[in-house]
């Protein structure tokens, strides 16, 4: 198959989060599978840092405002060439420090910015003789390229017979803006209608993909059932429940080359489910690292993003008293500006205890999945989640909420099941302080049952969440959205 792949993040290139681990690993993996994949994304600054090379090729012009604009391409590849790569590079756009914002907040013309983004892979994608057999989207600063597809390309001789599989991977993030945005996505005001791309007076850029789409996934089983309720569907719970029979499950796969703690460079000792002496180790390391008592106490740690998604006023609520035992904790994380003050405060108060990083750094990242002994993770709601998975493959024991991917990938604990149960972590329900509070309580006690603990660590190791896996399942949907 020949597809066309378009996302605002990838590894190496660019990332916020586990976007950019999918967005980075599908398409070699699909390429792998024998199939011709493109990628393309903005050209954002610093993207020189990655170690791809990016060369100049023929500038495109985009329709745009009635008019047209130049738009410089930028091409390479990814995964030793198997990707070819296409970058959208427009500077006054792109080139700023954030993806989508600064210091928690958003950019005010996130619109036009990704309004040029798709027309200009629409314009610049184009084979002339090869329409791709399948445009797959990402998220909503990609959906409108499918909208676009099946509306102002409709007629186009490049995109015949081209279908399209949208991907939500966070239905929490819609891309609303003020109606005065509307006319820059070029569509016309037939589209503007609750049916499409209107929300409550708003436009809203997720629906574009979300009706338009000949096939929908989302990144686990559970939030593709989730996000066709009120409780999940952030208001577009009725707009999937029409589309029911055309969403589906694909729980993301992780890339084993590198997150695998046999092999992981970032560590200062390596090990595996046969020997985990490395891993004690990696503790030590991590303690010093980080400013805490190289002691023998449970380590939890945590990596994350600080949204109100993560569940962080749920442990805000809970650090003081979880750091009255006698256990640490290292928190990596950026967002929220009153999270990272909360986290800040405690973490001054507590500081034999409590580490915390409030920056975005990978091998940070890699070095807490490894030096931990518990993985925290009490999302309010999880469409599939990577950390919980490199945590299972470190052996490093996640604690979940019971929502989403989490409850896809991870086998809760229950103190009544004896030793040789199928859990790899420990899982609660209700979204409240006291039950995560609770959980972690039980949790710090089995830890100190070694022989239960290192049965839990060594099944974690051992679960398959693997990227070969998820890549054979886009393929049975694009298959299905091409047999439609
Ligand atoms: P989400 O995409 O909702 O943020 P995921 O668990 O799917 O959650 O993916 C998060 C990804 O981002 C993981 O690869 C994680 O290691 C990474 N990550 C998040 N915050 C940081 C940070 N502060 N520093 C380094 N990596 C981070
Ligand atoms: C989103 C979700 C996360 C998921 C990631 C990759 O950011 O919040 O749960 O793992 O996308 O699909």
């Amino acid at each position: 198959m020949n597809i066309l792949m378009l996302a605002s993040e990838a590894v190496p290139l660019a990332k916020t989060g586990g976007l950019a681990d999918v967005v980075g690993t599908l398409p070699i993996e699909l390429a792998r599978l024998g199939h011709d994949v493109r990628l393309a994304l903005p050209r954002y600054a610093g993207i020189e840092a990655a170690p791809v090379t990016l060369k100049k090729a023929p500038a495109v012009r985009v329709p745009w405002r009635g008019d047209q604009l130049e738009v410089g391409i930028e091409t390479g590849a990814l995964g030793g060439g198997a990707v070819p790569l296409t970058c959208i590079r427009y500077d006054p756009f792109f080139a700023r420090p954030g993806l989508y914002g600064e210091d928690g907040r958003d950019y005010p013309d996130n619109l036009e910015r990704f309004v040029l983004f798709c027309r200009a892979v629409m314009e610049a994608c184009k084979q002339p003789g090869r329409p791709p057999d399948v445009l797959h989207a990402h998220d909503w600063q990609s959906a409108l390229a499918v909208a676009y597809l099946k509306t102002l390309y409709r007629n186009d001789p490049a995109w015949v017979g081209t279908r399209a599989l949208f991907t939500i991977h966070n239905i929490g993030y819609q891309g609303h803006f003020p109606v005065s945005a509307y006319d820059a996505t070029g569509l016309p005001w037939s589209e503007y209608t609750p049916e499409r791309l209107e929300y409550y007076g708003q436009v809203n850029l997720l629906k574009g993909g979300l009706v338009h789409a000949d096939i929908l996934n989302t990144v686990s089983p559970t939030y593709a059932r989730e996000i066709q309720t009120a409780e999940f569907g952030y208001g577009l719970e009725g707009v999937l429940q029409v589309r029911k029979d055309r969403l589906f499950g694909v729980t993301n796969g992780i890339d084993y080359n590198v997150w695998n703690p046999a092999t992981d460079s970032h560590l200062p000792a390596r090990y595996s489910a046969a020997d985990l002496s490395g891993k004690r180790e990696c503790k030590r390391a991590l303690q010093t690292e980080v400013k805490l008592p190289a002691r023998d106490v449970p380590l939890v740690g945590m990596v994350s993003r600080l949204a109100f998604q993560k569940g962080i006023d749920l442990i805000v609520d809970i650090l003081p008293r979880l750091l009255e035992l006698d256990v640490q904790m290292v928190v990596l994380g950026s967002g929220d500006p009153s999270y990272q003050t909360l986290l800040a405060e405690l973490s001054a108060r507590h500081p034999d205890k409590l580490a915390v990083r409030l920056v975005f750094d990978e091998r940070l990242a890699h070095r807490i999945e490894a030096g931990a002994d518990l993985f925290l993770m009490p999302s309010r709601y999880e469409p599939c989640g990577l950390n919980q998975l490199y945590s299972l493959r470190y052996g490093t024991v996640p604690v979940v909420r019971k929502t989403g991917g989490l409850a896809d990938t991870v086998v809760p604990y229950a103190p009544d099941v004896r030793l040789g149960a199928a859990a790899t972590g420990f899982g609660f329900e209700k979204p409240e302080p006291e039950v995560l509070l609770s959980t972690l309580l039980l949790a710090l006690r089995v830890y100190r049952d070694k022989e239960e603990w290192t049965g839990l660590m060594r099944r974690g190791m051992q679960q398959d969440f693997s990227c070969q896996r998820s890549a054979r399942q886009y393929v049975e949907l694009y298959q299905r959205a091409l047999a439609l």
